[in-house]
């Protein structure tokens, strides 16, 4: 990452970046894709219109947003965890309203109540600058089905909670653990459960970051989102 005047800007942003990094680099081998996201971070530019002032969190969120990190107890995600604590009020949280995905298509009531997202890096809302490529943090609320979706950018998931279920073109759903990275090809379909706990991932879009989500229908969504809920 750069600076425009040379100083070694050592904030805490730039800390969780680093430490983000870092826990990338040892996925490198095995996950497509992760080599070119560390390549997008390494390129930002400590952006110059990025305002700390303006980093209030929707109310409603908070409680879900601190028991999420909260539950961060994978030891190999000790230094991530601590750097986002650290950064907490320096960040913009701010929630999906529809931007998105186009007006007609629906990722469901759970996903549109609960969802937060923070940048560290992209085009604006960030305190590091890429024209093409995001890097943030996601949070879903508990009982929440992310619907099966797709979109033009390649996306990088870190999962960061202890558990959390994926399935993709629209399959068989599998649980994921703390730590374990999802990539998801341009275009390739994809979708979120989420149990009793909240979920909090790390998250990247690679390129092609203003092409819209769109949602890919499938017809046991009412059934999987009623299940979440007696679980
Ligand atoms: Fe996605």
């Amino acid at each position: 990452m750069h600076n425009p005047d040379g100083t070694n800007d050592q904030c805490v942003i730039t800390e969780l970046i680093g430490a983000i990094s870092t826990y990338l680099a040892t996925h490198q081998e095995t996950i497509s894709g992760v080599g070119d996201v560390l390549a997008q971070i390494s390129s930002a530019t400590i952006s110059g219109n990025f305002h700390e002032t303006n980093s209030a969190t929707p109310s409603a969120h908070t409680d879900i947003l601190k028991k999420a990190i909260e539950n961060i107890d994978d030891q190999h995600l000790e230094a991530i965890r601590r750097c986002l604590m650290s950064s907490m009020d320096e960040l913009i949280w701010r929630q999906d309203e529809d931007e998105f995905y186009p007006a007609d298509s629906d990722p469901g009531d759970s996903y549109r109540a609960s969802n937060l997202h923070t940048l560290l890096i992209g085009p604006s809302n960030a305190k590091y600058y890429r024209p093409d490529f995001t890097l943030g943090f996601f949070l879903l609320g508990p009982f929440t089905l992310y619907r099966d979706h797709f979109h033009l950018a390649p996306e990088l998931y870190v999962n960061l909670s202890p558990r959390c279920g994926w399935r993709f073109h629209g399959g068989e759903w599998s649980d994921y653990g703390a730590g374990s990275l999802i990539w998801n090809d341009s275009n390739e379909v994809h979708a979120t459960r989420v149990y009793n706990d909240p979920f909090i991932s790390i998250f990247a879009w690679a390129s092609d970051i203003n092409s819209p989500c769109k949602v890919f229908n499938c017809d046991d969504w009412e059934r999987v989102e009623k299940e979440l809920v007696v679980k």
